[in-house]
């Protein structure tokens, strides 16, 4: 009886320390207000490029990594390695996600996020792929689009932009599916074809297409 009231009680705070894990994924919310204190010398949206670079627009990948290496003494500069001392994980993942998500002044630095046109644009080249999808004789009416929002999420996330993705992993998402090369490069085929159909430029569509490439192993036969 004791053994399994115990029992249960792991299982209880292994769901919470799973469901802390994933909360541990800053907000923007939470980093603007954090920001009062960097606004000084990066500007209200991070878009001040002196004595900085213009942090707006960066990925979260980036800002977080560059807040870490002041934090640990890997980048050198008296200011910043003084002042992100005193930050936790927390904090940096906080305030990557805000300084990702404010809209850069220039390109220059900009995630793939930004230099594809933003939450916006990333969502109507989703929308318009499961559109083609759908109607797409390859396809038969295999894409449903409820994976839509997931996968909206899932872009942001990997192009550096402020989300976090709550979904599951790719293999666990497709299991059952038996889903074919075919059927992958049919989506594959049609989201380059809106990438073209929005003029979104080479370089950014190969980065795209880069992430998105190596996920057939695992999205492929499940
Ligand atoms: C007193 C001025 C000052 C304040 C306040 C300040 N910074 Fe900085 N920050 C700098 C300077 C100067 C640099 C450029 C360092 C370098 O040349 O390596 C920098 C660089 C950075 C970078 C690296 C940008 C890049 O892409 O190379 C990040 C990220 C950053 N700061 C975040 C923050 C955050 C977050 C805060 C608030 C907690 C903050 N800074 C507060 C002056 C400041």
């Amino acid at each position: 009886m004791k053994r399994t009231r115990l029992i249960t009680a792991l299982v209880g705070i292994g769901i919470l320390l799973a469901s802390a894990t994933v909360a541990a994924a800053g907000t923007a919310q939470a980093g603007s207000a954090k920001s009062m204190f960097c606004s000084g010398c990066h500007g209200v949206d991070g878009n001040v490029t002196y004595p900085s670079v213009r942090m707006a627009g960066q990925s979260t990948q980036r800002l977080g990594q560059s807040l870490m290496d002041f934090k640990t003494g890997r980048r050198f500069h008296p200011v910043m390695n003084i002042l992100s001392a005193g930050l936790t994980q927390q904090d940096m993942d906080d305030l990557a996600m805000f300084y990702a998500a404010q809209k850069p002044l220039s390109l220059e630095h900009a995630s793939l996020y930004w230099r594809l046109g933003g939450h916006d644009a990333i969502n109507a080249a989703v929308d318009e792929t499961i559109k083609i999808s759908k109607a797409d004789p390859r396809l038969a009416g295999r894409l449903s689009g409820a994976c839509a929002p997931k996968l909206k999420e899932q872009l942001c996330a990997a192009t550096g932009g402020p989300c976090t993705y709550t979904g599951r992993d790719m293999k666990t998402a497709h299991k059952g599916l038996n889903i074919t090369n075919a059927e992958f490069g049919a989506v594959a085929q049609n989201l380059v074809s809106v990438l073209d159909a929005f003029k979104v430029p080479e370089k950014e569509k190969n980065e795209l297409v880069g992430l998105i490439a190596p996920m057939q192993g695992v999205i492929v036969g499940q």
